[in-house]
């Protein structure tokens, strides 16, 4: 009997083949997420083939300020890397599965290990903006996942565990390399939303009382899917404010993108490193 059509495994096929073709012999190893005013990184690749998700067929494109919409593939750290400069956000209309979708098609094309990085706010009141945060769980507060349905559990097995879902050696390698280099980083538990408004005063409090230290609105849904098909996760925030109401903060988008400007050099430094070492 033929099996049943799994049309996200079909895609995942066609927009695997057009970005081998586009990549050349390049063979990506890591895969990296270039949160809101982190995308400067890019710019560090060497060697690098650049293909927007616009010309990669049933992928959807970024419309988030800063978020240029391109994969970057080439040598960094020593290691092929293939990063999406920009992401897919649920708050652009994207669905759970389309934001997961480039995740899936990293590790279809051999990817399997994900660095995936975001500017947030803090909800612990002890982090400062400038800070960098290794996240070590998270909240799914979108209210959504990327698995469910009947075609992701065609890909890989429906049922899995989050335990360590950020992996422990990523984390500790991230604080070593951080260390060495005099870059100051937390560690904590990243809450993520659906956005686009941002949080009210009373939600954040609520937060902090379930343990959260960050709070924005990306990376679980990424982290979901990795976690789904086996890839290794590392998670890197940016502090860029305090989140809504601590010490009086109203965050803005403005706000995000000129503390993500300042913190670049650092990033890179942070990022490269871990790469190099992993
Ligand atoms: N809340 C949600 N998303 C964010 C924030 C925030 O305070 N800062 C950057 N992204």
């Amino acid at each position: 009997m033929a099996g049943k059509r799994n049309v996200l495994k079909e895609h995942l096929a066609e927009s695997a083949a057009v970005l081998r073709e586009r990549l050349g012999d390049r063979a990506p190893e890591v895969g990296i997420i270039l949160g809101s005013g982190l995308g400067p990184l890019a710019e560090r690749i060497e060697d690098a083939a650049f293909v927007p998700f616009g010309e990669v067929p049933h992928m959807k494109t970024s419309t988030a300020t800063s978020h240029v919409g391109r994969f970057v593939c080439g040598r960094l750290g020593g290691r092929m890397v293939i990063a999406m400069q920009g992401r897919l956000h649920g708050y652009e209309g994207n669905s759970a599965q389309e934001v997961a979708y480039p995740v899936w098609l990293m590790h279809e094309l051999g990817v399997g290990a994900l660095i995936t990085t975001n500017a947030a706010g803090a909800i612990n009141e002890s982090y400062q903006v400038g800070d960098f945060c290794v996240m070590a769980d998270h909240l799914n507060f979108t209210g959504r996942n990327p698995v469910a349905g009947t075609e992701p559990d065609g890909i890989a097995f429906r049922f899995f565990s989050m335990l360590d879902a950020y992996d422990p050696a990523l984390r500790s390698l991230a604080h070593a390399v951080a260390e060495e280099a005099g870059i100051r980083v937390q560690e904590g538990v990243y809450l993520g939303l659906l956005g686009p408004s941002f949080e009210t005063p009373a939600e954040i409090r609520a937060f902090r009382g379930w343990g959260a230290d960050t709070v924005a609105m990306s990376v679980v849904e990424e982290v979901i899917a990795a976690r789904h098909v086996g890839m290794r996760v590392l998670g890197v925030s940016l502090v860029t404010n305090m989140a809504c109401g601590v010490e009086g903060a109203s965050p803005n988008d403005v706000e995000v993108l000129e503390v993500a400007a300042t913190r670049g050099e650092d990033f890179c430094r942070l990022i490269t490193g871990v790469i190099e070492r992993m």
